[in-house]
């Protein structure tokens, strides 16, 4: 078990680029394999989630070149995945897992998926059950609901769901499924969640249309090949946003992130609280917004967080509840039972982290208080292997009075694999 152990910051400072898009890589690798023709894919994202993502479909025999800076697909079109010989292993790959099992339900073939410890334990039934009310074949552990699964590929039919949850992994699952299903497939959820899938289906030429509450694709057309520049992942800009919100003294310049609306919760939250955020340069790359990030330190207060902002800040809870340790009052978070059954649960995570940094936290079924302390407290910490969790805790250890070690952190190679040596740069002794 590898541990690091980060000193306090002066400040954090300087210009810098994060790596792809996490979503947004999984997809492209998804319809370029899926599409005639080459897709070429610049700014992908070589992380263990992306590449065991990039392993399944070379198992399925799509051929895939690699110069180390662009990747092209040469894509099989919508039936000419051939079957894997081997089970396919998704690691930690939450999104891996789930999208692939939708579009495998519809293959002419059969197929296994599993993962690590911590994916063999997540819930899978949220896709399972709506891809079964379209006729998918699809048998699981734990009474069909965990990994590893097993797909036995058949005709679907077309489906009007109504998700309970607002999720895009399991929107995603249901619109691959749609490709092959008979006819229409609808989707609706509670609340947008990220539309990359939309966004690149309709890219690749799909038929696809976006309503209000929910999305639609019809079978039938074969996609094409197209170039894609995947912008700078706005998750891992969150951490350094924060970073340099909280150390005092702090100018940042993060250059090509992301700024998809269904993925600018943490913006609109942290300017809730007092932060000093611009968004500079405005421009569209791929069917995709992107700005630069200019982030000064701020003095923040707390504030009540729920409702539509939570699928739009999805994953930038942990270092959300960083940014509130560090900021005046008291922050709510409501309505975020989704990071229960995240990577690890994100809430029990954070509390037990922040408690040993010395912030006063209550856990709820749904989200968390936490009161906000003058100077955080060195500490040792864990990671759960949860990456986001990893990542937080580091941040937290830029702002506090002490060191702060922080145990497991292989996990941060599944987004972020340079997120050290990155933050080391910025932050000034
Ligand atoms: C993702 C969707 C979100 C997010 C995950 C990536 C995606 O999960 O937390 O990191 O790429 O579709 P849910 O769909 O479970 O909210």
């Amino acid at each position: 078990m590898q541990s690091y152990t980060i000193k306090p910051a002066k400040s954090v400072r300087g210009e810098i680029s994060v790596p792809g898009d996490k979503s947004i890589s999984h997809r492209s690798i998804m319809l370029g394999s899926i599409a005639r023709g080459v897709t070429s894919v610049r700014g992908f994202l070589r992380g263990e989630d992306n590449l065991a993502t990039l392993g399944a479909f070379r198992a399925m025999g799509v051929e895939v070149e690699d110069d180390g800076e662009t990747l092209r697909i040469k894509g099989k079109g919508l039936h000419g995945l051939s079957e894997p010989s081997d089970v396919l292993d998704c690691g930690n790959s939450g999104t891996s897992m789930r999208l692939m099992t939708g579009l495998l339900a519809g293959q002419r073939f059969f197929s296994v998926l599993t993962g690590d410890k911590y994916l063999r334990n997540r819930p899978m039934k949220r896709v399972i059950e709506p891809l079964s009310s379209m006729g998918a074949s699809i048998f699981g552990r734990a009474g069909g609901d965990k990994a590893p699964l097993a797909i036995v590929g058949r005709e679907l039919a077309g489906t009007a769901y109504a998700s309970k949850v607002a999720s895009a992994q399991v929107k995603s699952a249901i619109l691959l499924a749609g490709l092959y299903a008979a006819g229409e497939t609808e989707v609706t959820e509670p609340h947008l969640s990220r539309d990359h899938s939309e966004r690149m289906l309709r890219y690749f030429g799909a038929d696809v249309d976006s309503f209000a509450g929910g999305v639609r694709v019809r079978s039938g057309r074969e996609l094409e090949g197209k170039d894609i520049t995947v912008p700078g992942d706005i998750s891992s800009a969150a951490f350094f946003m924060v970073a340099a919100l909280i150390v005092p003294g702090s100018e940042l310049l993060i250059r090509g992130v992301g700024v998809n609306p269904t993925r600018t919760g943490i913006i609109d939250i942290l300017t809730a609280m007092g932060a000093s955020i611009e968004l500079l340069d405005r421009r569209e790359i791929s069917g995709e917004p992107v700005a630069d990030i200019l982030v000064r330190s701020s003095g923040l207060h707390g504030i009540e967080i729920g409702g539509d902002l939570v699928p739009r800040a999805i994953d930038e809870f942990p270092v959300l509840c960083v940014a509130a340790s560090c900021a005046s009052g008291r922050t709510v978070i409501s309505d975020a039972r989704e990071l229960r059954v995240k990577e690890t649960d994100r809430i029990a995570a954070m509390a037990s982290n922040l408690g040993k940094a010395g912030v006063k936290t209550v856990e709820k079924e749904d989200g968390m208080e936490i009161w906000g302390v003058e100077r955080l407290q060195g500490c040792v910490a864990e990671s759960f292997g949860d990456h986001r969790i990893a990542m937080s805790m580091l941040i937290a250890g830029l702002a506090a009075a002490g060191d702060c070690t922080v145990n497991d952190i292989e996990c941060i190679a599944t987004s972020f694999p340079d997120f050290i040596p990155l933050l080391e740069r910025v932050a000034a002794r």
